[in-house]
C-alpha cells in the first residue's frame, strides 16, 4: 500500500470511528488538528510529513478521560490499526509514541513529547483548544458534561500535577484558567507560537465580554 493509500484509509476509519462524538473529539476536530499541523510542517521544514498526518489523524483515537484515565488506550488502538495495514514497525512506535504523549495533563507536569514530529501535532492540537475554536469546544465540552458555565462564588482552581487535573470537576470557566489560557506559553514551534498568540488575546477579551456581561455592565 502507498502512503497516500495509507493516510486515506486512517481518514476513513477515523471518520467513521469519532463520527458521533459530542465530548469536542469529533472528525471535525481532527481534520482542523491534520490541517493546522501540515501549515506548521511547511512553515518549520525539515520533518516527516507522513508521521505527522498519521499522528494528527489517530491522536484522540481513544481518549483517558473516557477510558478510566488510561493514557495507553489510544495509542494501542492506533497501533493494532496500523498493523493491520502493514505500516513499518518504527513508524508505528513514533506514531504511538506521539498519541501517547501529546495530551495536556496538568499546570506542572512536564511536557514529555520529545520530537520535531510530535512538537507540531501537539502544537496544532492545542491550537483547537484556544482562541474561537478553544472557546466553542470548551463550552460544548462543558455542556457534555453537565458542567455550569460559571460559579462566581468559586474561585479560580489551578490544577498542577496530574493527579489533581484528572478529578478536577469545576465550572467551564474556570477550564480556561487551568489549561486554556496556559497554552500559549507552552507552544513547542515558533510557528506554534505565532499562531497561538492572536487567539490567546482572543479569548482574553472573550473572558473581559463575559464577566462584564455577567454583572450587567453591558
Ligand atoms: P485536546 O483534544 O485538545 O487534547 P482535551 O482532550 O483535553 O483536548 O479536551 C477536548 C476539548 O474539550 C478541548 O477543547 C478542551 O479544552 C475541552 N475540555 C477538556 N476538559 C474540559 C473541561 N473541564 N471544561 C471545559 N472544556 C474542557
Ligand atoms: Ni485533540
Amino acid at each position: 500500500m502507498t502512503n497516500i493509500e495509507i493516510i486515506d484509509k486512517t481518514k476513513e476509519y477515523v471518520k467513521n470511528k469519532l463520527e458521533d462524538e459530542g465530548s469536542g473529539h469529533d472528525w471535525w476536530h481532527i481534520l482542523r488538528v491534520y490541517n493546522n499541523a501540515l501549515d506548521i510542517a511547511e512553515k518549520e521544514g525539515n520533518c516527516d510529513i507522513f508521521i505527522i498526518e498519521l499522528a494528527a489523524l489517530l491522536h484522540d483515537i481513544a481518549d483517558w478521560k473516557f477510558n478510566d484515565g488510561n493514557l495507553d488506550k489510544g495509542s494501542e488502538i492506533a497501533g493494532i490499526f496500523l498493523a493491520d495495514l502493514n505500516v513499518d514497525e518504527k513508524i508505528i512506535e513514533h506514531v504511538s509514541d506521539i498519541i501517547k504523549n501529546i495530551s495536556f495533563k496538568g499546570a506542572n507536569v512536564k511536557n514529555t513529547i520529545t520530537t520535531k514530529e510530535g512538537m507540531i501535532v501537539q502544537d496544532a492540537d492545542r491550537l483547537d483548544a484556544i482562541g474561537a475554536m478553544g472557546i466553542g469546544r470548551a463550552f460544548a465540552y462543558g455542556g457534555f458534561m453537565k458542567r455550569e458555565m460559571y460559579n462566581p462564588d468559586v474561585s479560580h482552581e489551578i490544577h498542577n500535577t496530574f493527579e489533581e487535573y484528572k478529578n478536577k470537576s469545576g465550572s467551564t470557566i474556570n477550564h480556561f484558567y487551568e489549561k486554556l489560557l496556559l497554552l500559549k506559553d507552552k507552544m513547542n514551534t515558533k510557528t506554534g507560537k505565532e499562531k497561538a498568540e492572536k487567539r490567546h488575546e482572543f479569548m482574553r477579551s472573550f473572558l473581559d465580554e463575559f464577566y462584564s456581561e455577567w454583572n450587567g455592565e453591558l
